[in-house]
């Protein structure tokens, strides 16, 4: 037990943490920007309201969300820990922490990955926290039994604020440079370090760095902009 801790509480340790707690989190965001993107259909809210229902009653999904919850803490907890070792270890940090080319991102990855979490608290204040405390109108649908919570309406209203969609954009603008050094620094970390497979990995993870915060952006834009 005691070198597991001593183990977790070393830079290799915090790493591997770091590693796997991050694509843990990546395969979170590429799953709830697929739900999210209901939120673009034509329907008055209907799909999205009805997905977010078995979301959030599903016991297996509820299980995965306590799990996400806490990976989020741990990797914020854990970066945090991890930035303040390297200041302090400067001159004489690992070979491995040196070896990857060094760009903007790469160099303030705990300052982005602070303001993602603060831009999740809040977003969760916003949306999750409303609906956990009972804050939304109830709606009815044909064929689905009881009433729903109507998510969607709190989700449309939300985005008529151009503070928030301004917000929501600048968010999705740091969470993709979070992303472009954070998805092949976790491979590398892992040891995934291949002739063949390593430019492979640095432009699938350039292209999820992309797409999934403009797929996020597209959301608050389209309810201000044609809702
Ligand atoms: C336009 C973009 C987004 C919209 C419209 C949106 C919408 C929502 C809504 C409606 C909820 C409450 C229902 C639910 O739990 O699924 C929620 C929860 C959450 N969102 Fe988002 N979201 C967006 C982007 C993001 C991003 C970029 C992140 C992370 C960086 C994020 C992290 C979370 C987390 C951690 C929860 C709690 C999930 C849970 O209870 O398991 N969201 N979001």
């Amino acid at each position: 037990m005691k070198w597991i801790i001593t183990f977790f509480g070393s830079g290799i340790g915090k790493k591997l943490l770091m590693s796997l707690t991050g694509l843990f989190l990546i395969l979170f965001l590429a799953v709830h920007l697929l739900g999210n993107l209901q939120l673009l259909k034509d329907d008055g809210g209907h799909s999205f309201n009805v997905y977010a229902k078995f979301m959030t009653t599903n016991p297996l999904i509820k299980t995965i969300g306590y799990g996400n919850y806490f990976f989020i803490l741990l990797h914020a907890f854990v970066g945090i820990s991890l930035a303040w070792y390297n200041r302090n270890a400067k001159g004489q940090k690992y070979a491995v922490f040196n070896s990857m080319h060094t760009t903007w991102a790469s160099k303030n990855m705990a300052l982005l990955g602070s303001l993602i979490l603060a831009f999740i608290l809040i977003h969760m204040g916003d949306f999750w926290l409303k609906m956990k405390l009972d804050q939304l109108p109830m709606v009815t649908y044909p064929g689905i039994e009881g009433e729903i919570k109507d998510l969607y309406f709190r989700v449309a209203e939300a985005f008529k604020n151009p503070v928030l969609v301004v917000s929501y954009v600048v968010g999705m603008i740091i969470l993709s440079y979070h992303l472009q050094h954070g998805f092949q620094s976790a491979f590398q970390t892992l040891g995934i370090n291949h002739q063949k497979y390593t430019p492979a990995i640095k432009a699938l993870g350039m292209a999820y760095a992309i797409l999934i915060p403009f797929g996020f952006a597209i959301i608050p834009v389209y309810h201000f902009l044609l809702k």
